[in-house]
């Protein structure tokens, strides 16, 4: 098949708007779509599906052009599927309309259930339904990462691992067994209208995980799971999220920085228009006590977010250390440079709203109006150590003298 060059596609269809006489993309261009159900996929709840769906894969994955597979409604129980390229498709559409619904043997999984890797220009929508079932409760009893730092690590429901271009919408994640959503060394990731839950006492469950990106839009979702909403680990740069609704779970987090040797520097992170709801913290800066190399984390702008019952809703904690005995002997590796939040507002559960602790002094910290108000008897407090934070405009709790 003779790929469509898509500038003309895009051209028919807007000559085609300005005649009054839209057509969908699908009906422009030339989209080769395949039906999983075609390779033998049940979508029975019972058979597994894993095989077929791969299969179904490899053949969009090899054809040029546009190249659009669907799954059709039904459940589809699989084990791990990697579903990678590069590929010969232009673009292509991975189209659940069914649920995806994870085995439960733990012994078939590596790292990660559901993997797509080396494609360009991927776009996995769900339409009607498009849920990924992690199954996690079955699981969750054998996680020891809260307790243990040498843990054997869950496999994460879906990871997105080296891909260029890709988008990632109206998709439901339920009950991953670790993380619901990882993203890896990806280049320009849009993902917006996901709901993501798990229950809020299950470990290990974050909503979207991102590492060694750049990149990343996240937008307009809804993320309610029992660790980290959205955590922005090392070697990220551009990332941007808004609008995300996150609780119960531990709040949006950038880090923890510092754990490894060798990572990468985090820059240009602006988080804006977030409510945050019945979570542990708001936003929270964390790196390692003890990091074992040098790294910066600068550039971030955290605003317009809405706090309701939140412990902590503005942290920066450059003394993580959750496993050790730490004597506090080391100072963080990582450098926070400008770090501004502004128009942060609502209620915190405990009282001090405002923990600021740098390990050296903090570069350009600043906090633009705040007011957040303690649910308890009481004002709210800050508490800094090293901070040297910048303050502008009102403030509730007051700066730290
Ligand atoms: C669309 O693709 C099919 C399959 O490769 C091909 O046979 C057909 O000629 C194409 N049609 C157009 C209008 O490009
Ligand atoms: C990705 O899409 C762009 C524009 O739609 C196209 O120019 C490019 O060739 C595609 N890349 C690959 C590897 O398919
Ligand atoms: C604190 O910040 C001010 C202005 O931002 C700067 O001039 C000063 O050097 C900083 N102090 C330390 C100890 O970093």
């Amino acid at each position: 098949m003779e790929p469509r060059p898509r500038p003309l596609a895009v051209a028919v269809n807007a000559l085609l708007c300005v005649l009054s006489l839209c057509v969908s993309a699908a009906e422009a261009e030339n989209v080769t779509t395949y039906d999983a159900k075609n390779f033998g996929a049940k979508g029975n709840g019972v058979d597994d599906d894993t095989k077929a769906l791969v299969a179904a894969w490899k053949k969009a994955c090899g054809t040029p052009g546009t190249v659009t597979l669907v799954i059709p409604p039904g459940t589809y129980y699989i084990g791990p599927a990697h579903f990678h390229g590069p590929c010969e498709a232009l673009a292509i559409t991975f189209l659940l309309q069914g649920v995806l619904m994870a085995a439960t043997d733990l012994k078939r999984f590596g790292n990660d259930w559901i993997e797509f890797g080396w494609v360009t220009n991927l776009t996995v929508v769900g339409q009607n339904g498009g849920v990924i079932d992690g199954q996690g409760a079955a699981s969750w009893p054998f996680n020891k990462c809260p307790v243990r730092k040498d843990c054997k690590v869950l496999p994460t429901s879906v990871m997105f691992l080296n891909n260029q271009n890709t988008v990632v919408r109206d998709i439901t994640s339920v009950n991953s067994k670790f993380f619901h959503i990882a993203l890896l060394h990806n280049n320009n990731m849009r993902m917006s209208n996901l709901r993501i839950h798990a229950p809020e006492n299950s470990p290990n469950t974050d909503g979207i995980h991102i590492e060694r990106n750049t990149g990343v839009i996240i937008s307009d979702s809804r993320i309610g799971t029992g660790d980290d909403c959205i955590s922005i680990g090392q070697g990220n740069h551009n990332i941007y999220i808004a609008r995300v609704h996150c609780g119960p779970g531990h709040g949006m987090s950038v880090g923890s920085l510092g754990r490894y040797v060798g990572e990468g520097d985090v820059t240009s992170i602006h988080v804006t228009d977030m409510t945050f709801q019945g979570t542990m913290n708001g936003v929270r800066i964390k790196t390692w006590e003890n990091s074992p190399t040098k790294s910066l984390a600068a550039r971030m702008l955290f605003e317009n977010m809405v706090m309701k019952d939140v412990q902590t809703p503005i942290i920066i904690d450059q003394k993580y250390c959750p496993y050790y005995n730490c004597e506090h002997r080391y100072v963080s590796g990582v450098t926070l440079e400008d770090i501004k939040f502004k128009n942060i507002k609502g209620t915190s559960t405990l009282p001090v709203a405002v923990l600021l602790r740098c390990g050296v002094p903090c570069h350009g910290v600043v906090l633009q109006n705040v007011d957040l108000i303690y649910n308890g008897q009481a004002g709210t407090l800050s508490h800094c150590e090293n901070a040297n934070a910048t303050y502008v405009g009102y403030q509730h709790p007051k700066p730290c003298v």
